[in-house]
């Protein structure tokens, strides 16, 4: 039985002549799964299932989430509680863990923190070699697999120190790196990490602190940043996770699985959803803020248009990081003096499709997305650095899920099966003879 599991008893499956008897496993939050290694043995099947709506591809003790009750918690832990009691360090050290830190092994972890957020300086020219337009994903995920060719001492995945280190490395060095994501995009001097800050303080400083002047760290922002970065941190077998694990299964080091799983994130049904959001709700504006021809728009089957910042795959009630960042919106705003026409676009909208039978009929409720875009853009982060900002607050989620992966005693290469439905045999005609 499946480490964590406890049995539900056998599903029977008949086919044919044949039945046999598939062992249910039931995970600590009550939820069954029908174990099906044996199937194909005894009977030749194989399962389909597009898009792994119902195929749980792994156990997991990390985050829980029931997406008709709208619960999220990390390692057992409310997101309500951890967003409102820790900043980002703590919430990254209890997943990647699995338990909250002692006073001193927060302060080690910070300590080890500091002494990583230096990048190469031959990454720092890595740099000149991108267009000054290059998307800041496209950016990120090629210098975090770059990471490899510049620390190899940290890359073999038996050695358990040298895990250690490439992590260390990897949440230290990613602000670093996606600061100079942004700077090269306008042009402005590359800043130096400052250690005697904490996480989320550096970050803001290294995005937009210049070597001209002191930068004023704002609380304000810090608190906000540290909000969005711990509702994002891990969200359980997503695709950018599920990328993460299937590379790192096949003993791929650190650096390049947690690329792999930037480029998953990066399509706009997954975390670039953020940029795509806030260009809608621009795109709403700019058109006279009518939100009833766009919720129009997102109905109409022969228009491929889609609410961004709508619907998830697990959640069928409401996504309550979405409430919790509509709540610090709200205050952000406020404390900031801004009056955003985009966030009374993104309300209004809400309201719009939240009352309309289409969206109540499908279960479809603002996500994370939604307004998480209203808050960078009250923090000054560009909209093509939305999506960098989620990889940056998922790397915990990743590196947590990877470790998982790799200390499960039962993990093998991930490979899955396909029905094929191409050609059967025939022979080869050469090219003087083809029609
Ligand atoms: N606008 C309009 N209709 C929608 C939307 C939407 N945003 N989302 C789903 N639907 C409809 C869809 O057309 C389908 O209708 P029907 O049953 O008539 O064919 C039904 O709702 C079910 O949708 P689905 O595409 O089968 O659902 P899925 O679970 O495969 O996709 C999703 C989930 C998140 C990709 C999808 O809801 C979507 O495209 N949303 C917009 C993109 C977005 O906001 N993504 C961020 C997800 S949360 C952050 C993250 O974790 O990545």
């Amino acid at each position: 039985m499946a480490e964590g599991t406890t049995s539900g008893g056998n599903a029977k499956l008949q086919f044919g002549e044949k039945s046999i008897d598939l062992p249910v496993v039931i995970g600590t939050e009550e939820e069954p799964a029908i174990d099906i290694a044996k199937l194909r043995g005894e009977t030749g099947l194989i399962t389909l299932d597009e898009g792994f709506v119902n195929t749980g591809s792994t156990t997991s003790a990390i985050t829980f989430l029931d997406g008709e009750k709208g619960i999220l918690r990390y390692r057992g832990y409310p997101i309500e509680q951890l967003a409102a009691n820790c900043d980002f360090a703590e919430v990254a050290y209890l997943l990647i863990y699995g338990e909250l830190p002692t006073a001193d092994q927060m302060h080690t972890f910070r300590d080890t923190l500091r002494q990583h957020t230096i990048v190469h300086e031959d990454i720092r020219r890595f740099f000149e070699g991108f267009p000054r337009d290059a998307h800041p994903m496209a950016m990120l995920s090629s210098v975090i697999a770059t990471l490899s060719a510049f620390y190899p001492d940290s890359t073999s995945v038996k050695d358990p120190q040298q895990l250690h280190v490439s992590m260390m490395r990897l949440l230290a060095k990613t602000p670093t790196i996606a600061s100079y994501c942004y700077k090269k995009s306008i042009g402005q001097p590359f800043m130096y990490p400052k250690n005697d800050l904490d996480y989320s303080q550096n970050f803001l400083r290294l995005m937009f602190g210049t070597p001209a002047e002191e930068y004023e760290i704002d609380p304000v922002e810090v608190e906000a940043l540290n909000l969005l970065l711990i509702v994002h941190a891990d969200h359980e077998q997503n695709c950018s996770t599920s990328t993460v694990r299937m590379v790192g299964s096949s003993d791929a080091n650190l650096f390049a699985s947690i690329s792999a799983g930037i480029g998953a994130l990066w399509g706009p049904l997954h975390g670039g959803a953020n940029e795509a959001c806030v260009a809608m709700l621009d795109r709403i504006r700019r058109d006279n803020g009518n939100v009833e021809k766009y919720v129009d728009m997102a109905k109409d089957k022969d228009n491929n248009f889609r609410l961004m910042g709508f619907g998830h795959r697990v959640y069928k009630n409401f996504d309550p990081r979405a409430k919790i960042i509509k709540a610090a919106c709200d205050k952000l705003l406020a404390k900031m003096k801004i009056n955003d026409p985009i966030f009374e676009i993104a309300q209004k909208l809400e309201e719009a499709a939240l009352t309309d039978e289409y969206f109540v009929e499908r279960k479809l409720y603002p996500n994370v997305d939604f307004y998480s875009g209203v808050v960078y853009r009250a923090l000054g982060i560009p909209v093509p650095m939305f999506t960098v900002m989620f990889a940056i607050g998922r790397l915990p989620g990743w590196i947590a899920h990877w470790l998982e992966m790799r200390n499960c005693p039962t993990t093998r290469i991930n490979r899955p099966r396909q029905v094929y439905t191409g050609a059967t045999e025939r022979d080869f005609v050469p090219i003087d003879q083809r029609k």
